[in-house]
């Protein structure tokens, strides 16, 4: 895939005010030197949601959302990454540079979405003109309004009414093949695919028609659905049928429900379920899981209530599990025999059809119910082959208290704990033990340069390199020098851009605390302590070296050191020196 370059990023961060463009979205209120809301993300009566000119970034207090002007827009306006970086350039009057750019890298794609379009519309009179579809979708209760909202059509019977209509020149033919709306045959040559069907477009997230899927009238006439091919345009791994209009319906979703068909997500609307979408005949992705997530915090997967409709289930737990961060929750519905969503809101109504989501099974139920089917709880070993089977399963769940209640039920159900809560990474127990005791972790000194470079990220261009600070065995020391040689590759790097940085990390948690601490204090004494830290850090690093040397010495005697190390330990003492020197004029009152 291509890529933006980050400089580019950090570029249009850097020139974009993320005041303004929050602000034109929810109403921000000054508060000395940020900006405080009720946070757009989560209900709240009072505003712990601000946004940091000077960090460039936004943090709400209460559910942690956090990020720059881009997840902004990622999570507010719904964008895809690119979209959202499109939008800030396009506001900058800046282009995205044209090599990278993945969607609209090549200059026809515009061309590629108007013939989509055109064909959408084709069908739509088609429908008009045709009243054996009509009555088709009269049949099937489909109402009028329905059939706008999802601008359902009609591709007529023969070879080549689109062909006809639509392919008048080599450029158009060429646009409408690669828009996967034909087929050809041995012989090379090309005719309609979709023929005598009922269509149903498919929009992206921003209402462009890339794909569509079309059912036959008549039960025999070939295979009940066809599905648009992938295309440049449409992959069908990651789109949702319907989640367009179920976003035009709603400033903010509360639960989506991810059903099977495209006459499931039809008539659940029609019956006043209007949040739901459908897979588009494959099980559920990572990619569909992250776009549930994205888009509402609860989500309810229906299922056939048969083996089939479990295994799909369990695909589904599969691609949802690495993505069950706080707050969000994930339910399964298996529906009765003979029925879809189609069939049951038809005969129950959407009071029916709610009564049954507040009986949906819940992801952790459906975990351990699927994994403990075959197995004895009452036995050692059974309980054993459960906790060796979930245990893979729960090391995927980020971080937070449903990974923590899960573990909690894998050891309630078998006595065994499977999450060993993860050691500090940072230092490898051994070389801690051997550290000596007199730079025994000082983790508050690392913590505060962490903290410092975060609200200040240009801090890390005033350090000299080599950096001294790297050879010292303390925890996050590591995450030091990343963020430092982050920040010299990245010198225009905000703090939102490097928080986004380490968003996948588990250190990200801790980073967006830190860089939610508000700082008093001006300009230069910033630049102060962050020296203070660092030279202090250095200093440690000083002695840490010199009492290594002198362990040595102490077990081996004189012998023990070469000529190397013995001037080293000379040169170590006056660098000791000229450090406590900078340390106490950067920590003397001015
Ligand atoms: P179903 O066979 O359950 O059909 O396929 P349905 O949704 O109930 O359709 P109706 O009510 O008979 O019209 C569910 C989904 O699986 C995909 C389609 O996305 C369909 O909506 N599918 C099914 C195909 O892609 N091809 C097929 O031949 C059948
Ligand atoms: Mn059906």
């Amino acid at each position: 895939m291509a890529r933006i370059p980050d400089a580019f990023i950090d570029d249009i961060l850097a020139r974009s005010d993320i005041v303004e463009i929050i602000g034109a979205r929810v109403p921000l209120k000054r508060q000395g030197k940020e900006y405080s809301a009720r946070c757009p993300f989560h209900d709240e009566r009072s505003p712990s949601f601000t946004v940091s000119p000077t960090k460039q970034f936004y943090h709400c207090f209460g559910c942690g959302a956090h990020g720059t002007a881009i997840s902004f827009l990622m999570n507010y306006d719904r964008l895809e990454f690119l979209d959202a970086v499109d939008e800030l350039a396009k506001r900058l009057g800046v282009e995205v540079p044209r090599d990278t750019q993945q969607r609209n890298a090549n200059p026809d794609t515009n061309d590629l979405y108007s013939a989509v379009e055109a064909a959408a519309k084709f069908f739509r009179k088609q429908l008009d003109a045709s009243p054996k579809a009509q009555a088709y979708l009269d049949g099937r209760d489909v109402s009028a309004a329905i059939r706008e909202q999802f601008a359902i059509g009609y591709a007529p019977d023969g070879f080549n009414a689109l062909r006809d209509a639509l392919g008048t020149d080599p450029r158009r033919m060429s646009l409408l093949e690669r828009a996967g709306l034909f087929s050809k045959n041995e012989r090379g040559h090309v005719y309609d695919k979709f023929r005598d069907r009922v269509m149903f477009p498919i929009f992206d997230r921003r209402g462009r028609v890339i794909a569509f899927g079309g059912r036959v009238l008549d039960k025999d006439d070939g295979p009940k659905y066809l599905n648009s091919p992938e295309t440049s345009l449409f992959h069908k791994g990651r789109e949702l049928y319907g989640l367009w209009q179920v976003r035009q319906a709603h400033n903010k979703i509360e639960r989506l429900i991810v059903v099977e068909g495209y006459m499931d997500v039809v008539a659940l609307f029609q019956h006043g379920v209007d949040t739901a979408v459908a897979t588009l005949g494959t099980a559920t992705t990572p990619d569909h899981a992250e776009l549930l997530f994205r888009n509402a915090p609860d989500v309810y997967f229906c299922f056939d209530g048969d083996r089939a409709g479990r295994g799909a289930a369990w695909k589904a737990v599969e691609s949802v599990l690495p993505r069950m961060k706080d707050g969000r929750q994930a339910f399964f519905l298996f529906l009765p025999e003979g029925e879809d969503p189609d069939s049951l809101v038809r005969t129950e109504g959407r009071d029916g059809f709610d009564a049954r989501l507040r009986d949906a099974t819940p992801l952790s139920q459906f975990f351990f119910d699927s994994l403990g089917t075959d197995v004895n709880l009452s036995t050692l070993e059974g309980k054993g082959r459960l906790a060796e089977r979930a245990k893979p399963f729960l090391a995927q769940i980020p971080d937070g208290a449903f990974g923590d209640l899960m573990q909690q039920r894998l050891t309630e159900l078998t006595g065994v704990g499977a999450r060993t809560s993860a050691p500090d990474t940072h230092v490898p127990a051994q070389r801690a033990r051997t550290a000596p005791a007199s730079s025994a972790p000082k983790r508050s000194l690392v913590r505060a340069a962490i903290e410092l470079l975060l609200h200040r990220p240009s801090l890390a261009l005033s350090l000299q390199q080599p950096y001294r600070f790297t050879t010292l065995r303390q925890a996050g020391v590591e995450l030091l020098a990343e963020i430092v040689a982050l920040i010299v590759s990245r010198p225009d790097i905000t703090t939102g851009a490097l928080i986004e940085h380490f968003a996948d990390r588990e250190e990200s948690k801790a980073l967006q605390k830190l860089a939610a601490n508000t700082f008093i204090g001006d300009e230069q004494g910033l630049e102060r302590s962050f020296l203070a830290t660092m030279y202090q850090l250095e200093l440690q690093a000083v002695e840490q070296r010199n009492a290594e040397l002198a362990g040595k010495l102490r077990e081996l005697g004189p012998s023990g050191l070469d000529e190397y190390e013995r001037a080293e330990i000379g040169q170590l003492l006056g660098d000791a020196r000229s450090l406590r020197a900078l340390i106490n004029t950067h920590t003397a009152p001015l």
